[in-house]
């Protein structure tokens, strides 16, 4: 819900260039309109099955967020004791939170029972160990879906395919029914189900379908095995359009209809992890031109926002969208730039020869798309501040994260005392 109204980029009913004047810039935009739509896609998608949408808290964990999805009915897929604790201050109850994560210290192990979640996935053979040790030790019992690695290639970029042999992610396939006769004789422990995940910005259904007949198979070989497995973890990893290409994606209506004619035989409960295909399309972030440079050739757009901000360019090469607030007019001819950040260095960079209107020092631009993974990796290089966050709901909108001032930064270090 980003569009022109009156010439001006709002978000639902309110003017964006309202709030960079309330907020300043950069900040983060969200669209509380975008985030239940996108979330009610994989509701009715799954609508006739027993599931549970555990929303991977990664891609975006202000707890606003999270409560306007718990409000939704969601779960969610936690990976560190701190996004458990973020997830039960926004008042999601344990029961609602899956633990997932290669490298569980066996503190947040403990935790993870103290607060009850609801299982954990387990990603290799010593974590299991330590799981069955720390909850026999305390006389619990911890709910366990291991998480395989079905060998499938996501097709989605290097840095962000989880599924392939060669990943650090889950128990190879051909170990999975050893592992769980192990946990099966291990103190502490309740097998509950099993548990994949293949990748993220995954932008076609063929690797899905393989990873979901490939968890039928298991599940109908865990069950031979004797295991009571009653439910199924798919995790999340559906790509959204960041605007680079005309390609036609899946949804999340084809996503659920793919899952329901795979996985619903087994008469498992499923869970999926979306993050990025809820939280993606649902924000922005608005930034200011500070100077409009001419180098030698290349014309620059030098903003306000940088890679610390939104990493995502500097990483991944990832492409957004990238629009004035003013709505430019169409009998404009566009012009060329780089839009660059103010970081030294020369990933600082959101685009590269990009055709835009003609754009001024002083004006704002929106960077599209930025709802997931970006204000969560946001980082403090150059001491500059976290972006603050602001939730639209309609016609009003609330600061949702502030932003902290240097001093608070500063004041963080400790002097030595030889110093
Ligand atoms: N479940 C597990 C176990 C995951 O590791 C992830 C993402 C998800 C669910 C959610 O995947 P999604 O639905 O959002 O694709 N920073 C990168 C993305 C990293 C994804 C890591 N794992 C980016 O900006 O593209």
């Amino acid at each position: 819900m980003f569009h022109y109204l009156d010439g001006q980029l709002h978000a639902e009913r309110v003017r964006l260039s309202e709030i960079a004047g309330a907020a300043g810039t950069p900040v983060y935009v969200y669209s509380s309109a975008v985030f239940a739509s996108r979330f009610r896609e994989f509701t009715e998608g799954l609508a006739g099955i027993d599931h549970l949408i555990c929303y991977a808290m990664k891609a975006n964990s202000n707890q606003a967020i999270l409560r306007l999805l718990l409000g939704l009915g969601s779960g969610f897929d936690a990976v560190s004791a701190g996004e458990i604790e973020r997830a039960a201050a926004a008042g999601a109850p344990g029961g609602r939170i899956v633990f997932s994560g290669v490298g569980k210290t066996g503190t947040e192990l403990r935790q993870a029972l103290d607060t009850g979640v609801r299982h954990f996935n387990v990603e290799s053979e010593p974590e299991l160990a330590m799981l069955s040790e720390i909850a026999a030790s305390s006389g619990r019992v911890a709910p366990v879906a291991i998480r395989v690695n079905p060998d499938i290639d996501a097709g989605t970029h290097h840095k962000i395919s989880t599924g392939k042999a060669e990943n650090k992610f889950g128990v190879p396939v051909s170990r999975v029914r050893e592992v769980y006769r192990q946990a099966a004789q291990l103190p502490g422990l309740r097998i509950v189900g099993l548990d994949m995940h293949i990748g993220s910005q995954i932008t076609a259904l063929a690797p899905f379908e393989a990873a979901f007949r490939r968890a039928a198979e298991l599940v109908a070989q865990l069950r031979a095995d004797g295991h009571r497995i009653t439910r199924l973890d798919v995790g999340g990893g559906l790509g959204i359009s960041y605007g680079d290409s005309d390609a036609q994606l899946p949804d999340a209506g084809q996503y659920c209809r793919l899952l329901q004619r795979t996985l619903a035989h087994l008469e498992c409960e499923i869970e999926i992890e979306p993050g990025r295909y809820i939280a993606g399309p649902g924000g922005v972030l608005l930034t200011t031109v500070l100077y409009a440079k001419q180098g030698e050739g290349r014309r620059f757009l030098i903003v306000d926002a940088a890679m610390n901000d939104l990493h995502r360019t500097a990483i991944y090469g990832a492409w957004h969208d990238i629009q004035p607030l003013r709505q430019p007019r169409t009998d404009a001819d566009p012009e060329e730039v780089d839009i660059v950040g103010p970081v030294c260095e020369s990933s600082d960079t959101f685009a590269r020869g990009r055709a835009m209107p003609p754009t001024q020092a002083g004006q704002l631009l929106a960077i599209r798309s930025a709802g997931a993974y970006g204000a969560v990796m946001a980082s403090e290089y150059n001491t500059r501040a976290l972006v603050p966050e602001v939730l639209v709901q309609d016609d009003r909108f609330a600061v949702v994260r502030s932003r902290p001032s240097i001093a608070d930064i500063i004041a963080r270090d400790i002097m030595p005392d030889w110093l």
